[in-house]
């Protein structure tokens, strides 16, 4: 009987496909894992901003400054920030796969879409964590109430 070669050192592992075959598997569990926790935070985050309140009206700097104060919205949006741009740039590299032939045509959209992925994480997990719900110069009636007795 025909045994399968001992593939040990990772240059023997790449050069087999063993790897890439092992990273597919990977990023496919990722797709469905993330799949399941993102529809949970997207219906949650669309309830809350959309019919919980006065609904859409409500959606003011003072909301989302009220929203931010709490660390369980802050870490919420954070994830599901990262996990939609890595499940949505994930996707669209899968389709660059199946879709561009030329190796230079595929070259040009994974690294423009590579550039785009990390632009949105790092400027959206700066608004997120950044964020200053009381900014010194601004419109009092703009700010939300516990702003007062941060300023008091
Ligand atoms: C009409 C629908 C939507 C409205 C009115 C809305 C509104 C908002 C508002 C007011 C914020 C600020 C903070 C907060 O409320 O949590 C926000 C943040 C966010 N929303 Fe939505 N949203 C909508 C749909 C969506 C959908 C469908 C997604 C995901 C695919 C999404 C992803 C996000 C993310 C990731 C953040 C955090 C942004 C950051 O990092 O600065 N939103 N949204």
């Amino acid at each position: 009987m025909m045994t399968a070669p001992d593939l040990t050192t990772p240059r023997e592992r790449i050069r087999s496909g063993r790897m890439r075959r092992q990273a597919e598997r990977w990023s496919w569990m990722f797709m469905r894992f993330s799949g399941a926790i993102l529809i949970l935070l997207i219906f949650t985050h669309l309830f809350v901003n959309l019919i919980t309140g006065d609904g859409v009206s409500q959606i003011d700097f003072a909301f989302v400054a009220g929203k931010w104060a709490d660390w369980w919205w802050q870490w919420a949006d954070f994830l599901m920030l990262v996990l939609a741009m890595l499940h949505g740039g994930n996707g669209m590299r899968l389709l660059i796969n199946d879709y561009a032939h030329r190796k230079t045509t595929r070259t040009v959209l994974m690294g423009v879409l590579g550039v785009a992925v990390a632009v949105v994480i790092v400027l959206g997990s700066l608004v997120i964590w950044t964020f200053d719900p009381c900014p010194v110069d601004a419109d009092p009636s703009l700010l939300p109430s516990f702003c007062a007795t941060v300023a008091a």
